[in-house]
């Protein structure tokens, strides 16, 4: 089954919105695999974000994934990576609909609440980065 790696950044952790976000991913039917609080050392989030080092912004970036816990997600389900990526909304959260997570708790595009990958071969490598083998449960669920 396709799995997936969504992050609630550090302004949704201060913001309480662990538990609203991981309520939608449930309530959507797909099934959590892993999770943990954690603090993003420099390096991890130099890597993680590594195809936008040349960018303006790269430093405000990684100062800002860096700055406080996140809630690292492993998500499994069918097309989940689509599938979250449209619940999460537009990167920018000016233009995410209503009814999306950024389109209803965003305010700017750095502080945009939750991070997802963005397809197949970014979620193998997200999920290698921030998971051990270990840290995803394979386990049965019904509904
Ligand atoms: P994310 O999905 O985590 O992937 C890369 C991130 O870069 C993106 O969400 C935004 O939060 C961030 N980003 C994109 N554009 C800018 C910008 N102009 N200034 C600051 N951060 C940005």
């Amino acid at each position: 089954m396709e799995k997936t790696f969504l992050m609630v950044k550090p302004d949704g952790v201060q913001r309480n919105l662990i538990g609203e976000i991981t309520s939608r991913f449930e309530k959507k039917g797909y099934k959590l695999a892993g999770a943990k609080l954690m603090v993003i050392s420099n390096s991890l989030a130099e890597e993680h974000y590594g195809e936008h080092k040349d960018k303006p912004f790269f430093s405000e970036l990684v100062e800002f994934i860096t700055s406080g816990p996140v809630f690292a997600m492993v998500w499994e389900g069918e097309n989940v990576i689509a599938g979250a990526r449209q619940m999460m909304g537009a990167t920018k959260p000016s233009d995410a609909a209503p009814g999306t997570i950024r389109g209803d708790f965003g305010v700017t595009v750095g502080k945009n609440v939750i991070h997802g990958s963005d397809s197949a071969d970014s979620a193998k490598r997200e999920l290698e980065l921030f998971f051990n083998s270990e840290e995803i449960l394979n386990y049965q669920k019904d509904n």
